[in-house]
């Protein structure tokens, strides 16, 4: 049996199909572009979706790659031998071009072949779509597998739930034929299968037959124009199941982190069950939250979207570090280890290496500062339960101040036996909603009303900051807060990561740009319907009853305001940014001035 390393076996693929005549590609940012309907990519065929439907790809119809991929819909199982959040997907691709039979040998030649895998057919078993009434029992693939090699015995027929494969609800999809890694393990039972997780049978690759697609969620899949093939391969658990380990945390790239994990930790990988399951979550999260950090289109720590998951892993990372005995000041060391073993293959780490480190001691240190505090609430609050439940209140008190995501609170109670009342943890995010829409809507009304001169342009000044970060950083930016003085403005607003030197220069450039062209500053009365169809900002869905003032700002701005403002912008003089920083989780400050 040969021994693999994690490059090893990337550099046979690579190897592998350039022999093929396939072009490599490049691989993409774990932040998918142009595609709202995933945060990371999750697999390799993702940033593919438009080729697969039929657009032509600029290098060709027979592609392939090694792609950066981020799973998180089976965090909870990371810390076992199997499962990790990131992970690197060997892919290649025919679009349009070959079918089934150039699939199943060029997967069957990668496996068996001595100058590649080498792997014994002995070692081998696969599996086909049975049919059903979108497609047909796939005996093709069947009987291609049997002229290659393999025994019949060894193909497996299996449903939808095993044999078909789509990245989500809609987009390209269809039949797979899975290849499975018969393990030193012992099968569980005579009806063990490559469908039984015992570990007898470990799958190592699949070849999808994106024949189809389904267009809205819950529809029929349709077939495509264009007939592919889309091949994925997990390059961890290929070199785990080759080398014949049973954990995959054994791998060379693992085994480095935990050795590093090792000599910052007083708890060794060893000492126990709770010890690795907690080296692997630290190890596992921090390779992620270093490429996601580290990722082209740089993620920060928030409370939404992307910013979010990261915020979990890596509080999840620093809850399991906290069980082994790391030294938190030297964890940013797990960093550079991943960002010295990646970094050649993805430069962007090593450029971007010092920004993650700081990110992550940032976060680290956030968290920390609030996370004993949140275990103190958290235990004095188990004491008395009523049902070994866990109030949505006290929940929501863990989120909102001190700063545990709820999945980690469900995390910890769970590990202390104790549940936690879901529903009324929703109902609290939504009641908090509605409390803080209803205190913007309050501003927005008009909380202003009888201030001095100063105090009414840098109220007309706000408006033209607001307006201006929203052309800039897009409609999800809006106002969280504000106070005026005679002095100075205090806006905040939602932004996951500091404004950069250029930015800054840029929103006030804008803003005095828009008080030099004078624009006349207009009051309307309507009703918050007719508002809201003028296209003015401000909250829409909390009572304002029957009319609002709506202020427009030449054709530059509109917002549903109670006033007092200037009647023409040049009033404000020049605006001058103080100050931005950040104010708490996911939102900036900024402090400006009218000279
Ligand atoms: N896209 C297929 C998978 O992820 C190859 O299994």
């Amino acid at each position: 049996m040969k021994n693999f390393t994690v490059k090893q076996l990337k550099n046979l693929w690579i190897d592998f199909y350039k022999n093929k005549n396939h072009s490599q590609i490049q691989d993409s940012s774990l932040v998918p572009e142009n595609d709202g309907s995933v945060l990371f990519t999750t697999a390799g065929m993702q940033p593919l979706v438009p080729y697969l439907l039929g657009k032509p790809h600029p290098q060709g119809k027979r592609l392939f790659n090694v792609q950066r991929c981020l799973r998180t819909n089976d965090i909870d199982s990371v810390g076992d031998a199997t499962h990790f959040t990131f992970f690197e997907m060997l892919g290649r691709w025919s679009l349009g071009d070959y079918f089934k039979e150039q699939a199943i040998k060029d997967s069957f030649e990668f496996l068996t072949s001595q100058e590649y895998l080498g792997l014994p057919v002995e070692r081998l078993a696969v599996t086909v779509f049975e049919g059903d009434d979108t497609a047909p029992r796939d005996e093709e693939s069947a009987k291609i597998w049997e002229e290659v090699g393999m025994p019949k015995e060894k193909i497996f027929y299996f449903g939808k739930d095993n044999n078909w494969w789509s990245a989500g609800d809609t987009g390209p999809c269809g039949p797979d034929t899975e290849m499975f890694y018969i393990t030193d393990k012992p099968a569980c039972g005579p009806n063990c299968s490559p469908a039984c997780d015992c570990g007898h049978f470990v799958e190592i690759g699949n070849n999808v037959f994106m024949q189809y697609v389904v267009k809205n969620a819950g529809d029929k899949a349709e077939l495509l124009e264009q007939k592919n093939v889309d091949t994925g391969m997990g390059l961890e658990r290929n070199v785990a199941a080759l080398n014949g380990y049973d954990s995959a945390y054994e791998i060379d790239v693992m085994k480095g982190a935990i050795e590093t994990l090792e000599s910052i930790s007083q708890t060794k990988y060893n000492d126990s069950e709770i010890a690795t399951k907690s080296y692997r979550i630290v190890v596992d999260h921090l390779r992620a939250s270093t490429f996601v950090l580290g990722d082209e289109h740089r993620v920060s720590p928030s409370n939404v979207g992307q910013g979010y998951v990261l915020r979990r892993l890596i509080r999840r990372a620093v809850t399991y570090a906290k069980n082994i005995g790391t030294d938190m000041s030297q964890l940013s060391k797990i960093v550079d280890y991943y960002v010295d073993y990646y970094g050649d293959d993805l430069p962007i780490l090593k450029t971007n290496h010092q920004i993650i480190v700081d990110e992550l001691n940032a976060e680290v240190k956030k968290f920390n500062n609030t996370l004993n505090a949140g275990l103190k609430e958290f235990n004095k609050a188990t004491k008395n339960l009523n049902n070994n439940t866990l109030s949505g209140e006290v929940a929501f008190k863990l989120h909102d101040t001190f700063g545990f995501p709820i999945e980690l609170t469900c995390e910890i109670a769970g590990q202390n036996g104790i549940k936690v009342d879901m529903d009324g943890y929703k109902k609290e995010v939504e009641s908090h909603k509605q409390l803080s829409r209803a205190n913007l809507s309050q501003q927005f009304k008009g909380g202003l009303a009888g201030h001095g001169e100063m105090e009414t342009k840098y109220h007309t000044c706000t408006h033209l900051v607001l307006q201006t970060l929203r052309r800039m950083f897009g409609d999800s930016v809006e106002q969280r807060g504000s106070n005026i003085t005679a002095e100075r403005m205090r806006f905040d607003f939602n932004l996951d990561r500091k404004m950069t030197e250029e930015e800054k220069k840029q929103l006030e450039d804008i803003v005095n740009q828009k008080i030099k062209e004078d624009l006349p500053v207009i009051c309307e009365t309507m009703t918050p319907d007719e508002a809201h169809k003028s296209g003015a900002i401000g909250i829409f869905d909390s009572k304002y009853g029957s009319e609002v003032t709506v202020y427009s700002i030449g054709d530059y701005d509109k917002q549903i305001c109670g006033g007092p403002h200037v009647k023409h912008t040049a009033e404000l003089g020049h605006f001058k940014l103080v100050k931005e920083e950040s104010c708490s989780a996911g939102v900036r400050r900024i402090k400006g001035i009218l000279e």
